[in-house]
């Protein structure tokens, strides 16, 4: 019987992780199955008992249970203590649970690594204060960030997370209509791409040779990087790549294999 790992969210009918991690289960040899799992946040304990009882290994989770596994895992990784989410859960033998989080290790990989980026002493935004902003800011920060300032709606919320994370380097945070100066690369985490929508910000703050990446993806360009191909960016870039290799970081943590991502994120392009 093969090894046994699933995705588990709501919506999850189009998550493309099972057609990933079974790229990759195929690249490395690995013998995995991989599934998908309609769950509520409430009911999420029930589902990793059921899930355990199946010999399942491990689980990524996604919206709108991230804080939920946080909450359930017995020992949290520090990218995950910071994240206050997990999106992996590896299911010990001895029926604890471990959390971790790969979506900011995600994120920079995809920058750096696949489209070659220099974070190095960089000026960049974030615009969103939420879950998803709070998962990706201590592994950004990482890459030897300048400056970063973090933009949202709701300036309180900007606050917080600015807050949180002040040891790591300089965060300052402001109100969308309140940016000012240029960035070298803007990073939209808000959830106003899933309804086609795009973030009430000014024209003018992308530095010339500036790069914007847009946490959320589509089949068609999203808002955000219309909107950054109208302002000229050197490369305006969707979150496929980042869900590929948060993906592949999962996979590693659950099988210490790292496949290629880049054949995977080529076939889901293709
Ligand atoms: P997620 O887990 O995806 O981050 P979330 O925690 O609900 O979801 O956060 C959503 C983020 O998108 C917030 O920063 C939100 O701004 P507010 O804090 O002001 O609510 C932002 N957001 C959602 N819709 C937006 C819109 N139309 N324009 C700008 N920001 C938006």
């Amino acid at each position: 019987m093969k090894d046994l790992y699933a995705v588990i969210g709501t919506p999850i009918q189009h998550s493309k992780s099972p057609q990933i991690h079974q790229a990759f289960a195929e690249q490395t040899g690995e013998e995995i199955h991989y599934d998908r799992i309609l769950g509520q946040p409430e009911r999420l304990p029930l589902y990793i008992k059921t899930f355990r009882e199946m010999r399942g290994l491990g689980l990524n989770v996604t919206v709108p249970l991230k804080e939920e596994a946080f909450q359930l895992a017995n020992e949290r990784s520090d990218r995950a203590e910071r994240a206050g989410a997990v999106n992996t859960l590896i299911l010990l033998e001895d029926g604890r649970l471990q959390g971790d989080n790969t979506d900011g290790i995600g994120l920079v990989r995809d920058l750096a690594l696949n489209n070659g980026f220099n974070f190095k002493g960089k000026r960049v935004l974030i615009l969103g204060a939420g879950g998803a902003v709070r998962g990706v800011v201590q592994p950004l920060m990482e890459q030897g960030i300048g400056e970063m300032v973090i933009a949202n709606r709701t300036l309180s919320k900007a606050e917080t997370v600015a807050t949180l994370f002040a040891d790591l380097g300089s965060i300052k945070s402001c109100a969308l209509d309140a940016i000012t100066g240029e960035f070298d690369l803007i990073i939209n985490g808000t959830a106003a791409g899933l309804s086609g929508a795009l973030p009430a910000i000014p024209d003018g703050i992308l530095a010339k040779g500036g790069w914007c990446y847009d946490m959320v993806y589509g089949d068609k360009p999203t808002a955000f990087v219309k909107w950054s191909k109208e302002q000229g960016a050197t490369k305006s870039l969707d979150g496929l790549g980042m869900l590929v290799e948060q993906a592949a970081e999962s996979f590693y943590l659950w099988r210490d294999v790292r496949p290629e991502t880049a054949p995977v994120i080529q076939m889901l392009r293709g």
